[in-house]
């Protein structure tokens, strides 16, 4: 059984000006110790699907579909059960650790609490855990720096604190929302290259969410694509970096600045994100889309296996796509193995086998 199952999750805001359609029929699997990236641009519905897996959504938001954590129905499961899950089995690290980190509070304290609540850890000896979690993620001289307070620390030493607080319950599930996007560049590498570290260590699975698909290339061993609340894409990375099945991985990945070519403008995706209020009825990257045809404007084109462990949602051959634009991989990605065959159509069950499916949506499903 994966350790965590979301099956045709969709999830809607009700705003004033219109329901928000925010997640569109997600489905995605993470097996123990996997780490799966989730990359697309600002409004995708990253953070809305982080949140949801945490139970965590908005007062206006609601859910439907499913999300399995260890063999626990998250959607309907109740406070109480939520807390416990919350603090034990699932962590969340956010772009910026002041948003949860108590700034009146001393590390110390706020990090001993959680160990007293969740594991009934006596004050002195939840203090000295707390000493070595912030070992583990090399704070220099962490016994004394455990009596300081948030603002004392740089940036980068705060993103390590949340990361060790995020861990002192040895979560099985860490989700990393940007971790490292208001850091310089050096201390995400040095970030990034921590989290893999604890991440092999403590034995977790990890879920990236990014815009940097350098770090995706980097760090995981599987990603999804995301586009107006949809995995438009998904597959292994190296393949999917090294030869993109849509065009909006093909645009992201084309975005990206190569100091080897010098030959080429930076090519940004033209136009905007779609308005998740009222989206377009066919496939939702149609208007900014350079392989565009008829029927996507009116049809949504389904996700669809066409490699093992790989899937696209377009309508366009695999040919005409691959044939648009020369392909741009950012770093050699870790753990690519052998290069599957991906022009052979293969059943979506091939693919789910490998973690990721699409299924239909149950809440009114329009892009
Ligand atoms: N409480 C809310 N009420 C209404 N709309 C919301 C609410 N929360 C999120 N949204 C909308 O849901 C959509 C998806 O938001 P989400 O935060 O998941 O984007 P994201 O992909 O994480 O973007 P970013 O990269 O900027 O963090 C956006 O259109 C956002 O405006
Ligand atoms: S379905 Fe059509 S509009 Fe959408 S990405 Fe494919 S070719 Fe482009
Ligand atoms: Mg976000």
């Amino acid at each position: 059984m994966a350790l965590l199952a979301i099956d045709n999750l969709s999830i809607r805001f009700a705003t004033n000006d219109g329901e928000v359609r925010a997640v569109n029929a997600v489905s995605l699997t993470i097996e123990a110790g996997e780490t799966v990236g989730i990359v697309g641009e600002s409004g995708s519905g990253k953070s809305q699907l982080a949140y949801a897996i945490m139970g965590l959504l908005a007062r206006n938001g609601r859910a439907a579909g499913s999300v399995i954590f260890d063999g626990q129905d998250i959607l309907n499961a109740r406070p109480n059960v939520l807390n416990r899950i919350r603090a034990e089995k699932i962590a969340m690290i956010f772009q910026d650790p002041m948003t949860s980190l108590n700034p009146y509070m001393r590390v110390a304290d706020q990090m001993a609490e959680v160990l007293v609540l969740h594991k009934g850890m006596g004050k002195r000896a939840a203090v000295a855990e707390a000493v070595r979690m912030l070992d583990a993620v090399r704070i220099p001289d962490a016994r004394g720096r455990v009596r300081l307070y948030p603002h004392e620390f740089s940036g980068g030493m705060r993103q390590r604190v949340m990361i060790a607080m995020a861990l002192l319950c040895r979560p099985r599930l860490l989700i990393a929302d940007e971790p490292t996007t208001a850091l310089d560049v050096t201390v995400q590498a040095q970030i990034m290259a921590l989290l893999s570290d604890l991440q092999r260590e403590f034995g977790m699975a990890m879920i990236l969410i990014t815009h940097d698909l350098g770090v995706v290339a980097g760090s995981c061993e599987r990603v999804a694509v995301m586009y107006g609340g949809r995995i438009r894409e998904t597959g292994p990375v190296g393949p999917l970096f090294r030869a993109p099945a849509h065009p909006y991985t093909q645009g992201l990945l084309h975005a990206i600045p190569r100091i080897d070519r010098t030959d080429d403008e930076l090519a940004a995706i033209p136009g905007a994100p779609p308005n998740m209020t009222c989206p377009p009825p066919g496939c939702a990257f149609e208007p900014r889309c350079p392989c565009r045809r008829e029927v996507c404007a009116t049809d949504r084109p389904p996700l669809e296996g066409f490699a093992p462990g790989r899937a696209r949602a377009c309508f366009a051959p695999l040919a005409d796509v691959r044939g648009h634009r020369e392909t741009a991989a950012p770093t050699t990605p870790r753990g690519t193995g052998a290069h599957p065959p991906e022009n052979r159509i293969v059943p979506v069950a091939a693919v789910a086998g490998a973690g990721m499916a699409a299924t239909p949506g149950r809440l009114d499903d329009h892009d």
